[in-house]
């Protein structure tokens, strides 16, 4: 072998067994050696051939016959890391709560010496059934390190709790359980999320829709990488990733001073928020009373984060997006430029269900010195990885 940490993925026969491969390549990506050993149901949902030709490793099934070694079921998990069960199935968990081995996967990891985690995934229904939560309980105390399932939009369309968790953030677990350092290890990311509210009156304010999903999906991945992460955030609807420091500021003034105290301390900024341009010019203290007049609000602009850090930015990285309606590229390039950033995001708000509010954005990235990324869309977490994979080129080497 090439000398690479090794790691056993068990893939078993939920539905959420098509993110199998993508995960297996990540954690390929991150430098470890995947053996891939899938139950039969696994095989109705994802073909072994897939997890075989991302892995680079012949998959064990639960044909015995297929087996390199007779003994495959007591040699696999020899030398391993650990070994990541996902998805488990109910079925699954059910078999490893009560010690049954009737298959090679269930065999395998029965005799395995090495960590287990089992990241559970089905129908909340299923899930909240008592005799799964309490095959759950049962691995828990013995030490089964089991990742629990995020809440959201099922494959059938209900909405609960038993997602898989993203394949970023399975693949960060192993890879520190592993020993592996991520890309970002040692390095201090400072990413800003959501809107800011301007006040009008006591009661009132100016905001705009951004959710800070895609902020949140920023810090989240960073921390996945090793980065030691601060989340500057304005009154956000999204789920803010654990594992993070947490910022929490309201106004485009308060979020300027959380950035800038905090700039030189780190490596890498990420501007993902949604800053608002203006402010009222003149809040009142008190609640504006309804009369007959209508009356006029003045703005005044509010100060520009990304023009205050790029007098001092040093070598530090600078990453920003750009919601545009036209000229993408252009104005893009344009504002990277005078605000003196690394990576800009230009997001198209024009598009359907994509940018602010959505779990999904389409982002095209740009850089200094490199052709435009166009990204598909796809959901956050995904885009904010690619954004990553751009910036990380641009830290200089860590002071040793
Ligand atoms: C379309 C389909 C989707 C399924 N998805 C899940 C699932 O997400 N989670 C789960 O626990 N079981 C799911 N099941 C049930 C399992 O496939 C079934 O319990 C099977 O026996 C599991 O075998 P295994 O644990 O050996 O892989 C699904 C079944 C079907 C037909």
């Amino acid at each position: 072998m090439n000398g690479a940490k090794k790691i056993v993925l068990g893939v078993t026969g939920g539905v959420a067994a098509y993110k199998a491969p993508e995960l297996a390549r990540l954690l390929k990506k991150g430098g470890l050696d995947v053996q891939v050993v899938m139950t039969r149901a696994a095989e109705r949902f994802v073909a072994p051939l897939a997890l075989r030709c991302v892995t680079g490793n012949a998959v064990l099934t639960a044909d015995w016959d297929a087996q390199t070694d007779p003994y495959d079921h007591l040699f696999v998990t020899r030398g391993a890391s650990a070994a990541l069960i996902a998805p488990a199935t109910a079925n699954f968990l059910a078999k490893m709560a009560h010690g049954a081995a009737d298959d090679l996967l269930t065999t395998t990891i029965l005799a395995a010496r090495c960590p287990v985690y089992v990241a559970p995934s089905m129908n909340p229904a299923m899930l909240n059934n008592p005799a799964v939560r309490e095959n759950i309980r049962i691995l828990e105390k013995r030490g089964i390190n089991v990742v629990p399932p995020e809440v959201g939009e099922m494959a059938d369309g209900e909405f609960g709790e038993g997602r898989l968790p993203s394949i970023e953030y399975l693949a960060s677990l192993m890879m520190k359980a592993a020993g592996v350092a991520g890309d970002l290890a040692g390095r201090r990311v400072l990413v800003t999320a959501g809107p800011t509210v301007e006040p009008i009156d006591a009661a009132r304010f100016i905001s705009n829709r951004s959710s800070g999903k895609m902020g949140a999906a920023l810090a989240g991945a960073a921390r996945d990488r090793g980065a030691d992460v601060t989340l500057i955030h304005g009154p956000v609807t999204a789920r803010l990733p654990e594992g993070v420091r947490r910022v929490s500021v309201r106004t485009a003034v308060e979020m300027l001073d959380a950035v800038t105290s905090r700039f030189s301390d780190c490596d890498m900024l990420i501007m993902a928020a949604a800053v608002a341009d203006f402010r009222p010019a003149r809040p009142s203290a008190g609640k504006i009373k309804k009369g007959d007049q209508s009356p006029t609000l003045a703005l005044e602009p509010n100060p520009d984060i990304l023009e205050a850090v790029a007098k001092i930015k040093g070598g530090r990285v600078v990453v920003g997006f750009a919601a545009e309606t036209e000229n993408l590229i252009k104005n893009g390039r344009d504002k990277m430029a005078a605000k003196n950033m690394d990576v800009i995001c230009v997001n198209d708000v024009g598009g359907e269900d994509s940018g602010f509010d959505s779990d999904y954005n389409e982002v095209t990235i740009l850089c200094r010195g490199e052709e435009p990324l166009p990204l598909r869309r796809a959901d956050k977490p995904s885009v904010a990885n690619r954004i990553l994979d751009v910036a990380v080129k641009f830290l200089s080497a860590p002071v040793a």
